[in-house]
């Protein structure tokens, strides 16, 4: 069996085709290769000195994507705006990791367009922040920065990775507050001042019976469940409060019951304890019973985030506004900010595409534990919607709804740069229902990150301006 995987250290398999190691690394990472050790056997974990990965594996999957590039090249797509060999660890960087979304752009796509179509000190806004890769990129390259969403959670996740922090000061509250955590499982119990009473187990009885949501208790686990709200208890003792609601959501939506592979879109809960076959591990997996372990593993890595951000981090503006795009009086909803009464050079943004996601829906746990009013109803293209001739027409409606409101902050000859995936062809009626015309398009390949299927989609960046001023 290993004669026929031509089996070969990273090292190696990096030196025979062509790559670094760190490419074959997010090839496994992304599942697109297999584990193996020494002797053959696919595995997780690898002990020190003993993965291998498999050459012909490796070539097939190269292969392929030789393949599609070369398609894409035919048909005409932007040879940089693939982006295929930024590894996981760059498409992730610092902040783009403080919590999971579906729907976000790669941080590098919004570089190339924001380095070469604006200045540093340009104001750039966007309309559908979502988790706000715009925001942090266009601080990263010196540009001041606007962002609105209708989801109050997208707004905080936005918020989170932008604000200013006492690194010192806000990695001792993230482990403290970690350290109460555990102790709830702990003798030490007796000595936390929230909870006086000094017995551990009544004080997870009694934060699971206060716990009124049925979304909770369905889909974690007692323990997990009790050291989650142990924890939300806990947040308005420390000054981070938001970035310490962050660490709590991204722990709960990895521990609730559900299977490894399917973290994205779950369906429904699993029963406490019970066997499934894992399609991710290749092996009979139980759910998880508990939050801590989720805690401690996004506690040091979110300290290491903001730190690594921080270094990378300009003094440029940024500011965050809940709302919907299409109504929102932005001017009024800037005042005594440092955009109050200023105007945009840009605006960069991803809408929703038609019927693909429901935004708040992916974020269930974060709406269900901190109680943020959700605005499901107003979101465009939601997939709840559908993507029939009518919910063609309302997106196309809301889209240019939001374009024409935005135009009244932005300059003249401000430039707007949209990425679709504009299958339906309703970009062209979005520019004329909004007054705008469409200067360039960039079309781009997009390889799947999360799927297991290496099929990529196209995406069009449009680049639009007001009709009058071009
Ligand atoms: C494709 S996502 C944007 C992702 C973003 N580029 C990122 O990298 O995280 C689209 C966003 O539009 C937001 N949205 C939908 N309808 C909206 C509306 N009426 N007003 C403002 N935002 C809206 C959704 O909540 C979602 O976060």
């Amino acid at each position: 069996m290993s004669a026929d995987l031509e089996l070969v250290t990273l090292e190696e398999a990096a030196r025979r085709t062509g790559k670094t190691p760190h490419n074959i690394r997010d090839y496994i990472q992304r599942q697109r290769i297999n584990k193996y050790n020494r002797q053959g056997e696919q595995i997780q974990r690898a002990k020190s000195g003993e993965l291998r990965v498999s050459l012909r594996e490796l070539r097939a999957f190269l292969g392929h994507v030789q393949q599609a590039t070369s398609k894409h090249q035919l048909d005409g797509l932007h040879d940089e705006l693939g982006f295929h060999s930024v590894p996981e660890h760059q498409r992730t960087k610092h902040v783009h990791r403080l919590h999971p979304y579906l729907g976000k752009f790669i941080p590098q796509l919004v570089e190339w367009f924001l380095a070469r179509f604006f200045s540093p000190e340009s104001r750039i806004l966007d309309p559908f922040m979502g988790s706000g890769t715009t925001l942090v990129q266009a601080n990263e390259l010196h540009l001041h920065a606007l962002g609105i969403d209708i989801s109050p959670f997208n707004c905080l996740i936005a918020k989170v990775k932008t604000d200013q922090y006492d690194l010192i000061k806000a990695r001792a509250e993230i482990l403290d507050i970690e350290r109460r955590v555990a102790a709830l499982n702990t003798a030490q119990h007796a000595t936390l001042p929230l909870f006086p009473e000094d017995d551990p187990a009544q004080t997870a009885q009694s934060l699971l019976a206060a716990c009124t949501s049925d979304y909770l208790k369905a889909w974690f686990a007692p323990r997990a469940l009790a050291e989650m709200l142990y924890y939300r208890a806990l947040i308005p003792q420390y000054t981070y409060q938001d970035l310490l609601k962050v660490i709590l959501s991204r722990a709960a939506r990895s521990a609730r019951l559900v299977s490894h592979y399917d973290l994205a879109t779950p369906k429904a809960p699993l029963p406490v304890g019970e066997q499934y076959w894992c399609q991710k591990h290749k092996r009979y997996c139980t759910p998880i019973d508990n939050c801590l372990e989720k805690i401690h593993a996004y506690s040091e890595d979110t300290a290491r985030r903001l730190a690594a951000f921080a270094r990378v981090r300009s003094e440029k503006a940024v500011v965050v506004l809940q709302g919907d795009s299409r109504t929102l009086d932005i001017r009024a909803a800037l005042t005594g900010t440092p955009f109050a009464d200023q105007r945009f050079d840009g605006v960069f943004t991803s809408p929703p595409y038609v019927g693909q996601i429901d935004y708040h829906d992916q974020h269930t746990y974060a709406y269900e534990l901190f109680g943020f009013p959700r605005q499901d109803a107003l979101e465009i293209g939601a997939k709840r919607a559908g993507k029939s001739k009518r919910a063609q027409e309302a997106y196309v409606e809301g889209i240019a709804a939001v374009l024409r409101n935005v135009l009244r902050v932005l300059k003249p000859d401000a430039k707007l740069f949209i990425v679709a995936n504009d299958r339906f062809n309703l970009y062209s009626q979005i520019a004329t229902a909004a007054n705008l015309q469409i200067v360039q398009r960039f079309e781009r390949a997009v390889t799947k990150r999360t799927g297991r299927g290496d099929d990529p989609y196209q995406e069009t960046i449009f680049e639009m301006q007001q009709a009058a001023a071009t």
